[in-house]
């Protein structure tokens, strides 16, 4: 899967000749190739420079693209150089949120002539809707999420660690078919329930509490992301409180979410769940953020983004309540914005599993 054609149709909106394509995700957006590369995309012609590392697989992967090897005197700025001069190339973007000023000013000395014109906004808001082919590797890459989700339950009992249960969730997917995963998981029980991006350690997990589990991989490029929370042992009144609330509040922001409405009201939906139920101080971050190549991208779905939905955002739906020093519960699902509602790609259940 590559997207040169979206990008080159962009162009002219964004009034450059080409884009150059720098960074990692950039390069799996444009050329969907795992290497170390450069891409320029022109109005007419894909061009990518790599190494001898990356070279033949570079050369069976990618379809429709010119490729030279980089390597001695022939550095990824002179292949440039000798693009741009030839086809009279005058602004080329570049992907400004990506480029240190170090790199920045070395590509500034390389392309004299050429103005570097800052253009991330260009692949942000294609990047923004996922198309069919990415949706696909996305939910590839979530059910491989559920069926470990599935295994885990098997190997949670009292006495098995936080860092057990990740090791064991990195095993699974891994065996199910993942590439890797999107990022290391967080696996939290009893008072470290309460951290939302807490650590896997030594803490053994107990009769009557929650462990909370947020993982996810990569398949086809693509991430998953999924977290879920279940009692081993019978949980106090006060847990199945805080859990049903989270649930309701994740089922309300779900059945709002759809295109077309902002990030900011899609927050508001689960949040005033949360609040009625007297536990708004608990839950500080916000209900969802994009993923696709990378594990958070934009558009959010924050209290601060002001901005309509794009068709096809893909994006978590996480509400959580975090007690310190008590416990603490998430529920996430990713979920597909289309006009009037919303499709949820995570099948794993989250009904209350006590086990
Ligand atoms: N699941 C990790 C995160 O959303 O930050
Ligand atoms: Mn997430």
């Amino acid at each position: 899967m590559n997207h040169f054609g979206q990008i080159a149709a962009k162009l002219e909106e964004y009034q450059l000749d080409a884009m150059l394509i720098t960074s990692h995700p950039g390069e799996l957006y444009a050329v969907g190739f795992q290497g170390e590369g450069t891409a320029l995309i022109t109005p007419d012609e894909t061009y990518y420079f790599t190494d001898s590392r990356y070279m033949e697989a570079a050369g069976k992967q990618i379809e429709r693209a010119s490729i030279a090897m980089v390597g001695g005197v022939r550095s990824h700025g002179s292949l440039t150089r000798e693009a741009i001069e030839r086809l009279g190339i005058r602004r080329l973007g570049f992907e400004d949120g990506d480029m240190t000023v170090a790199a920045y000013e070395k590509w500034k000395g390389q392309l004299p002539g050429c103005e570097l014109i800052p253009a991330g906004r260009l692949l942000g808001g294609l990047r923004a809707s996922k198309d069919e082919d990415e949706l696909r590797c996305m939910r590839q890459a979530q059910r491989i999420t559920d069926l470990a989700f599935a295994e885990i339950l098997n190997f949670i009992k009292p006495g098995v660690t936080e860092r057990e249960v990740a090791a064991r969730l990195v095993y699974e997917q891994l065996r199910l078919g993942a590439e890797k995963m999107s990022f290391d998981p967080i696996v939290v029980t009893g008072a470290n329930g309460s951290l939302p991006h807490g650590h896997p350690g030594d803490t053994v997990i107990s009769q009557g509490c929650f462990v909370t589990m947020d993982f996810g991989c990569v398949w086809g490029n693509y991430c998953s992301d999924m977290t879920r929370t279940v009692a081993v042992g019978q949980p106090t009144d006060e847990m199945r409180v805080v859990y049903d609330t989270v649930l309701k509040a994740q089922l309300a922001g779900i059945a709002f979410a759809r295109a077309g409405v902002t990030g900011r009201s899609i927050d508001a939906a689960a949040r005033g769940v949360i609040e009625e139920a007297g536990y708004g101080a608990y839950f500080g971050h916000s209900f969802g953020h994009s993923l696709g190549i990378e594990i958070h991208e934009s558009p959010n779905a924050s209290s601060a983004n002001e901005e309509a939905m794009p068709v096809g955002a893909v994006i978590s739906a996480e509400p959580g309540i975090y007690i310190p020093e008590r416990f603490g519960v998430r529920i996430e699902d990713v979920i597909v914005l289309r006009q009037g509602g919303c499709e949820d790609i995570t099948n794993a259940p989250k009904q209350l599993l006590i086990l």
